[in-house]
């Protein structure tokens, strides 16, 4: 997979880009993220990327020149690839896990940061594919959304966990929150793991966690388990549940 981010601020993504899984994908090729500042891509001398807003107001609004450039010269420099283009903007679709692994199957991905008061609408209009919003709040620019972004793809891009590990238990890949999770030692102030976890009997764990994922998604986030695939049995566990919480 690779992944153009456009910013005013390159220099965000030094940190969080170096560390980790995001980094460990990168250094085995599984995924290519190039930074291009967009102030590159201005013409005047004063490398203006900003302007007033027509209308009035306060704040600026980021010029479409330069955007429109930068994304040309990404699709120059990627030819034969049809890049996904995203505006990050709080006015944009709600990100979730279902939106992260539908974006995953894209194999070249573009993440425009707007700033200021937000980017020309004709950006909007006539250069990207999709709107995305990390949560319903505003932030000075996309960076950090688009930093959630990359982090949640990557992921799921098979291999970068590691083989030990699947992002498909984590919580919201099916629709329910994850089981808890316990590690050493045993005992620790008093409180115990549960002691199926120490049988070593499989079977019995993975029902156990699944149990525990619909119980903990029940009382956590129930609104989820509208949409979740239940067994009959499942279902029924839910509406005694239930029957027992009134
Ligand atoms: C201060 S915001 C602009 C907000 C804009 N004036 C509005 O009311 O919709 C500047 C930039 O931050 C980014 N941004 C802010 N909040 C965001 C969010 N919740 N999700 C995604 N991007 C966001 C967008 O790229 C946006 O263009």
């Amino acid at each position: 997979m690779r992944i153009d981010i456009l910013t005013l601020f390159p220099g965000m993504f030094n940190g969080p880009f170096a560390e980790s899984i995001v980094r460990r994908a990168a250094d085995r090729g599984l995924v290519t993220i190039k930074i291009h500042d967009i102030r590159d891509y201005t013409t005047d001398k004063h490398h203006t990327v900003d302007d007033y807003p027509y209308g009035g107001g306060g704040g600026m609004v980021m010029k479409p020149d330069p955007i429109f450039r930068a994304v040309e010269a990404v699709l120059a420099e990627a030819p034969g690839t049809s890049p996904f283009i995203i505006l990050l903007s709080p006015q944009g679709r709600l990100f979730n896990q279902a939106l992260a692994q539908k974006l995953s199957h894209h194999n070249h991905i573009v993440l425009l940061c707007g700033h200021y008061e937000g980017v020309d609408e004709r950006v909007g209009e006539h250069l990207v594919n999709d709107e995305i919003s990390i949560g319903d709040y505003v932030l000075s620019g996309g960076e950090l959304p688009a930093m959630v972004v990359v982090d949640a793809l990557v992921r799921l891009v098979p291999g970068a966990l590691g083989s030990a590990t699947s992002a498909w238990e984590d919580s919201h890949m099916a629709g329910l929150l994850e089981y808890p999770q316990y590690t050493r030692p045993a005992v620790f102030r008093d409180w115990v793991v549960p002691s199926v976890l120490l049988s070593g009997n499989h079977g019995e764990i993975a029902r156990w966690r699944r149990q525990q994922a619909i119980l903990r998604t029940l009382k956590r986030r129930p609104d989820l388990l509208e949409k979740a695939q239940l067994s009959a049995a499942e279902s029924r566990l839910v509406a005694q549940t239930r029957e027992s919480q009134i």
